[in-house]
């Protein structure tokens, strides 16, 4: 998938599919899959280093994960997440932020929110540097949210939509819509010339993106309404390390195959 591919997919109605990696083993896993682009999301924070929300996030701790991916998915489009606060702190630490995420390998970078950090995005992208923006529950905002809840209900509606249209018009290249109505999904897909691509936003998004270890089954706390498990990984993992325990201690391994001799 190229950039240029972004905008194909939607015309062509063919759903894009993203999924967040975070390490250089799961990167080369997706690398053999049909899923189309790589997102080292600053859940990272929360899935990987066990934090409560995304605020942990930083941009050092981005690098080093997107290194990783790049080095597991050598050919695949990674997104690389601007974690919290990273645009807020006026235009050259946002692009010092930019710079390391795309020299550790990212193709491009997702941006939570819109209102207060537009012209930094319209720099960004000015730069030559591809922005995927990310309206609706937006975790980096935790704090003033209260919840990670659905967003977009009510009057809500209207400002995520009149944000959408401004992301647009800034050029940036996609959209990332968390947990937001159906309706309002189909609303946004309708009126953006980008690709809208959902999680928690219904059907009617030109794309899904899930988290990882979440499809997988990996992460076994978690379990909101929108997510589907593809596989009970977490069962299967402990029973294979209890099969090596018992074959430990049995004796059974390692068995003459598994040795070196002389
Ligand atoms: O960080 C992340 O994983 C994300 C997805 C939930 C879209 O931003």
């Amino acid at each position: 998938m190229k950039i240029f591919d972004f905008l194909k997919h939607k015309q062509q109605r063919k759903p894009i599919t993203m999924v967040t990696a975070y390490d250089f083993s799961s990167a080369r896993i997706l690398s053999k899959s049909d899923i189309d682009c790589l997102l080292v999301g600053d859940s990272v924070a929360m899935v990987v280093h066990g934090f409560s929300t995304t605020l942990s996030a930083t941009v050092d701790m981005m690098t080093i994960h997107i290194e990783a991916v790049r080095r597991g998915a050598p050919e695949m489009f990674v997104v690389g997440d601007m974690p919290f606060l990273s645009v807020r702190k006026g235009l050259e630490p946002a692009m010092c932020a930019v710079e390391a995420l795309m020299r550790a390998g990212a193709n491009c970078v997702k941006i939570e929110g819109c209102r207060g950090h537009e012209e930094v995005i319209s720099h960004i992208i000015e730069s030559g540097v591809p922005v995927m923006g990310h309206l609706g529950l937006t975790p980096q905002s935790f704090e003033s949210l209260g919840a990670f809840k659905v967003q977009g209900r009510g009057d809500e509606a209207n400002r995520i939509l009149s944000e959408a249209r401004e992301l647009e018009s800034r050029g940036c290249f996609a959209l990332v819509l968390e947990c937001v109505p159906n309706s309002l999904a189909a609303t946004i897909q309708q009126e953006l010339k980008i690709p809208v691509i959902g999680i928690g936003a219904g059907k009617n998004c030109d794309g899904q993106v899930l988290v990882y270890h979440d499809l997988l089954g990996l992460n076994l706390d978690f379990k909101p309404k929108f997510l589907r498990r593809y596989f009970e990984a977490e069962s299967h993992f402990v029973e294979a390390l209890k099969s090596f325990v018992t074959d430990v201690q049995d004796g059974s391994f390692p068995s003459e195959a598994e040795s070196y001799h002389s």
